[in-house]
């Protein structure tokens, strides 16, 4: 046993980070394109305006996609490409942009998966208070029925967020990401509900108007624990941590259950209601009922965890990794073991197949003499996770498919251009792609459905 016969193999990009063309064909601005402007905000001063130019290079990258041998490819929609306004009317040059893309995928054998939002607000809804505001659920839902409307005819999968907490505590709460506020706790969690409240009403109108059956879900990430060892309390505790621990609010914008559990049970967690009920907006019944709209899978983005075991008297314990632990080049710790026991607890939990949306590394490729990039390291990092991630599928655990991140070098956000995470080296003086030693060896376990492994 192993992975399944039709399991989805691809890899992952977003819009901000690859497409380029910021200025281009009618293309409203976001907020990414705001702050990057603003002084001091981005590494370097970099900015996603040309990025990797996949808004007019994404022929080339389907070929490229296809050379690997992809299944998949989990890409994001730019809102304000095809919304100058984020509402209201319709840009034919971003609609036609999509379609060129999913017809070019589609003719190369390989399934478009969308992500609806992966952080790039269009500016104009940012100016009347972006998540903030509540009828940012009603924007969302015009966006999502555009979005069914123009692809659904050929798009079967669909994620409506990307990784909520990271916008919300790193632009909302942290100043790090756009739009750059640093708001309050009430605003957090203003912020969050309407956000659930969004991702509940881009579900039903993708249902609704889609004109094929669709299979949806999300995209999230979180702080994630797993056990030192198999014994039953070590596990127990790293449930807890991963699912259960409230103790502060900036703690909890990194829970994953704040999100999932509204989304996928249809509550939030008790403990949290109870720890941060001042600083709560009104939750009603109807609310609770939009955002827990039935999902077709469940989606997590995973790259590391913290390793744990339950104390003397079951408390939870932190193990602490030796000195020289291994790490990524942008200094995230290697824990292959996340993705045998986050899969785990979330199929337990949620009780939906698994989609791992995002994992992988960043590292200090180069091109080496030979014309090609050595990235033994990244081949090193997925052998190690995706041995995990196979163990839990022979174990039971219901996985549909898995997204390397990335499919090329791209935009790392406040990082700019500093890190790679590509299987696709990107030079980006000249735009020249070079698939990375990463990509080909990714390509042989595709074809051996991961048996290889
Ligand atoms: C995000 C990606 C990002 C990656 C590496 C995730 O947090 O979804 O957009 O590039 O991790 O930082």
């Amino acid at each position: 046993m192993g992975f399944k016969r039709d399991f989805i193999w691809g890899a992952a990009t977003a819009s901000y980070q690859v497409e380029g063309a910021a200025y281009e064909e009618g293309k409203g601005l976001n907020i990414w394109d705001v702050f990057c402007e603003q002084k001091g905000k981005v590494f370097g001063g970099h900015t996603g305006e040309v990025a990797c130019d996949q808004y007019h290079r994404y022929a080339e990258d389907v070929q490229l996609m296809k050379q690997m041998g992809l299944k998949a490819y989990r890409f994001s929609i730019n809102w304000a490409r095809i919304l100058p306004d984020g509402v209201g009317e319709i840009n034919p040059a971003g609609i036609a942009y999509y379609n060129h893309l999913i017809d070019e995928l589609l003719a190369n054998g390989i399934e478009p998966y969308i992500t609806l939002y992966h952080w790039d607000l269009p500016y104009a809804l940012h100016k009347k208070g972006g998540w903030l505001n509540e009828e940012c659920v009603e924007w969302f839902g015009e966006y999502a029925k555009v979005i069914a409307e123009h692809f659904s005819d050929r798009v079967k999968f669909y994620f409506t967020f990307n990784e909520p907490q990271c916008f919300i505590a790193l632009g909302y709460c942290g100043d790090v990401h756009a739009p750059g506020l640093q708001y309050g706790y009430r605003e957090y969690f203003q912020i969050c509900h309407n956000v659930l409240k969004s991702h509940g009403k881009a579900v039903l109108v993708l249902r609704k108007y889609a004109k094929q059956p669709v299979q949806i879900g999300f995209a999230p990430t979180g702080a994630f624990y797993f056990p030192e060892t198999n014994k039953s309390e070590d596990i127990e505790v790293a449930r807890k941590a991963t699912f259960e621990e409230f103790d502060t609010v900036e703690g909890s914008m990194w829970h994953v259950a704040w999100l999932s559990d509204p989304i996928m049970l249809g509550h939030y967690p008790e403990e949290g209601l109870k720890k941060f009920a001042k600083y709560l907006p009104k939750i009603t019944k109807e609310d609770m009922e939009l955002i827990y709209q039935p999902l077709d899978f469940y989606g997590q983005n995973i790259y590391n965890a913290v390793k744990v075991r339950a104390g003397k008297e079951g408390e939870l314990e932190i193990v602490k990794r030796y000195d020289g632990f291994p790490k990524t080049a942008i200094d995230w710790p290697v824990t292959p073991e996340c993705l045998y026991w986050l899969p785990k607890f979330f199929y337990e939990r949620y009780q939906k197949p698994i989609y791992i949306t995002e994992n992988g590394m960043s590292s200090t490729d180069w091109i080496s003499l030979d014309g090609k990039v050595h990235d033994y390291h990244r081949i090193d990092f997925y052998h190690r996770y995706l041995k995990e991630l196979k163990q839990a599928a022979s174990e039971g655990v219901d996985i549909a498919g898995y997204f390397a991140w990335s499919l090329m070098d791209n935009f790392e956000w406040a990082k700019g251009y500093s890190e790679r995470f590509g299987m696709i080296f990107v030079d980006y003086n000249t735009q020249e792609r070079t698939i990375k030693d990463s990509g080909y060896w990714y390509k042989e376990v595709i074809e051996y459905n991961g048996e290889n492994l």
